[in-house]
């Protein structure tokens, strides 16, 4: 059987630790795309030789040419801008925007059949206007935002009870932003509630709203930190873990930025909701049952990406 082709749209900071975790996986052939003429090139020849010592069989390419993508079973879209200190993602908006045509443009012509998981910021806007523009079908068209959010949700969990991040289920609905919704009452410590954990652990109500509220700006805390560009092993892997499940058809319950229309009473939106991931790409969006109060948070962070929208509608006259 034919290796599989992944191809990396954006070969910076998490293009190329994507290609790395991919080639180290034996997921398939990686071709490394980016604007940058030359960085591609030479990252791709770094990781070839990784290789050897590794022992993975994965031929990786860089470069600046869209015709090199052709018939990618799986894009992940990582091409943009990304935040400096200071700046919210909604900044980051009118320069993605026109990034993502680009990239939209490039996919519709080499590689229509593809998986599509968007990265780039502001998510839930990127990954709409790529799948406008690149015009594939919704279930092929997915952002990377609720595994790597509830990744830093389970991770500062694990450390404040103080047990394996194995055993934490930690569940997030909405944008990914600071409205985004971590659900404590479907979080579990392998289904132990996390209230009820807080509970035997003598951890106040207070401290796990603290958990929350870090988890909501947990990009922001790295962007910080870093002073030169933002988080990437996690989101990496956040979007590793998503091809997988695309590419093994493990129909994988993950929570991911897909289009939902109809459930959750939305209208035709990217959100970060539960979905099933299979060789169908977006096979289900699952809808759970939310408290009164959860439901309101979820507005509140829907409401957020919508005006995102009409931004963007403002910004190119292609979307309107
Ligand atoms: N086409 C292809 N690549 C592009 C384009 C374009 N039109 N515009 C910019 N790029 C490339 C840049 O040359 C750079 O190599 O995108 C790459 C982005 O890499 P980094 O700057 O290292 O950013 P990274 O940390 O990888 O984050 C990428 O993901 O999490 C989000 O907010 C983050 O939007 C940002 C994205």
């Amino acid at each position: 059987m034919a290796r599989k082709k992944i191809a990396l749209i954006g070969a910076g900071m998490i293009g190329g630790t994507l290609a790395h975790l991919a080639a180290k996986a034996e997921m398939g052939d990686i071709v490394l795309f980016d604007i940058a003429e030359g960085m591609p090139q030479g990252k791709a020849l770094d990781l070839a030789q990784c290789g050897p010592v590794e022992g993975f069989d994965a031929k990786i390419t860089g470069t600046n040419d869209y015709a090199d993508i052709a018939g990618a079973d799986v894009v992940i879209v990582t091409a943009g801008v990304p935040r400096k200190p200071g700046m919210s993602r909604d900044d980051l908006l009118g320069i993605n925007l026109k990034v993502m045509k680009a990239v939209g443009e490039g996919i519709k012509a080499h590689a229509p059949d593809a998986f599509v998981i968007c990265i780039t910021n502001p998510l839930d806007a990127m990954v709409w206007a790529l799948r406008e523009f690149s015009g594939l079908p919704h279930n092929k068209v997915v952002g990377m935002a609720g595994v790597l959010d509830s990744a830093r949700f389970a991770t500062f969990l694990a450390w404040e009870f103080d047990v394996s991040v194995k055993d934490v289920n930690a569940f997030v609905l909405g944008g990914h932003g600071d409205t985004m919704v971590p659900v404590t009452s479907y979080t579990t410590i392998n289904g132990i509630p996390v209230k009820d954990m807080a509970k035997i652990k003598g951890v106040s109500e207070s401290r796990i709203d603290e958990i929350v509220d870090r988890t909501r700006k947990g990009g922001g805390e790295i962007v910080g930190l870093l002073k030169t560009g933002s988080a990437y092993y996690a989101p990496a892997t956040s979007a590793i873990a998503m091809a997988k499940a695309y590419l093994g058809d493990q129909k994988r319950v993950l929570p991911v930025a897909a289009y939902v229309d109809g459930k959750y009473g939305l209208d035709g939106l990217y959100v970060g909701v539960p979905a099933v991931i299979g060789a169908g790409g977006i096979e289900d969006v699952v809808e759970i049952t939310l408290s009164d109060d959860e439901r309101a948070n979820l507005k509140t962070s829907t409401d957020a990406v919508e005006e995102l929208l009409e931004a963007c509608k403002n910004l190119d006259g292609d979307l309107a």
